[in-house]
């Protein structure tokens, strides 16, 4: 069994999408073992992306994830977190293939309405982030 952490961003949110979004999660069969909305501090928005500090978008990426509220989930199943970012889709709408999320709601590399782990290491680090034991119903 896998876990995986998925957010909902602040245009997903923003747009009226959360249930657009857990709809094709349930209905991919994922389960969901934990659930939140908030909206996150400059200070946390860095600290959850601090893999990407160097990067030139990095300023760009956290002022727009501290720009409303996202919904973060923890996902588990088998294989989940590959099984998750195919229903997401690419990180570039552009390259997203039909019938993902991003395809279907994306409207910038940045603005791609959800976020989903790459690896079980950086899953483990990002459930953490926002959720203690006594939050997942494992
Ligand atoms: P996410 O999966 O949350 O991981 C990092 C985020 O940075 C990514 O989705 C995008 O929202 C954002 N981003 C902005 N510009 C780029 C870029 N050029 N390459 C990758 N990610 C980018």
């Amino acid at each position: 069994m896998e876990r995986t952490l998925s957010i909902i961003k602040p245009d997903g949110v923003g747009r009226g999408l959360i249930g657009e979004v857990v709809k094709r999660l349930e209905e991919s069969g994922f389960k969901i073992i934990a659930m939140k909305m908030i909206h996150l501090t400059q200070a946390r928005a860095e600290g959850f992306y601090a893999v990407h500090k160097e990067r030139p978008f990095f300023n760009s990426l956290t002022s727009f994830m501290t720009s409303g509220p996202v919904v973060v989930m923890a996902l588990e199943g088998e294989n989940v977190i590959e099984k998750y970012r195919t229903l997401m889709g690419a990180t570039n709408f552009k390259d997203a293939a039909e019938g993902t999320i991003r395809k279907a709601f994306a409207t910038d590399i940045e603005k791609n309405v959800v976020h989903g782990s790459d690896s079980p290491e950086t899953a483990a680090f990002e459930i953490g982030y926002f959720f203690n034991s006594f939050e997942i119903i494992g």
